[in-house]
């Protein structure tokens, strides 16, 4: 009977590793992969970290990332080269400088997290 007990225990033991085994990856792949804006919201409130001077609705140290959203969809800018410094403010730039020191973290990230930060940030106008 013992033995019986023994066996349903590491039978269950098994079981659960497995599952955990197949559970971790394809959670991974689905958010960077497939939805780009829950990976630029990691990364903006992550190691990017952009949320200390951007708000949603609010203009704080920076424009609220609304406004951003809503000037670079009017005027069709991309927020990647701006990111890059490829190219010019256009939001607010007399307060440029403040915003530029962030180029050290962004310059160095990979372009797909530079555009999953574009598709977060685009996804506040819609
Ligand atoms: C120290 C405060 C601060 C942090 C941190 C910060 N920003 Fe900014 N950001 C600003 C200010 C101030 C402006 C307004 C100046 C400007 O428009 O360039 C700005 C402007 C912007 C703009 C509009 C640029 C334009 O065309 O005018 C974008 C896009 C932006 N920030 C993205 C980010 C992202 C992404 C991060 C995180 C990687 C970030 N910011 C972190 C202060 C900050």
């Amino acid at each position: 009977m013992k033995k019986l007990v023994y066996i349903i225990l590491i039978g269950l033991l098994i079981s659960c590793k497995n599952k955990e085994e197949y559970k971790e990856p394809t959670e991974v792949n689905e958010t960077s992969a497939q939805n780009p804006e829950n990976l630029g919201k990691e990364i903006f409130e992550g190691k990017g970290v952009c949320y200390t001077c951007h708000k949603p609705e609010i203009k704080t140290v920076g424009p609220s990332i609304k406004d951003i959203a809503k000037l670079y969809k009017e005027k069709g800018g991309s927020i990647v080269n701006f990111l890059q410094e490829k190219s010019e403010p256009i939001v607010d730039p007399s307060q440029y400088a403040t915003m530029k020191t962030n180029f050290a973290i962004t310059k160095n990230l990979p372009k797909e997290e530079l555009k999953a930060l574009e598709a977060y940030m685009l996804s506040f106008s819609k």
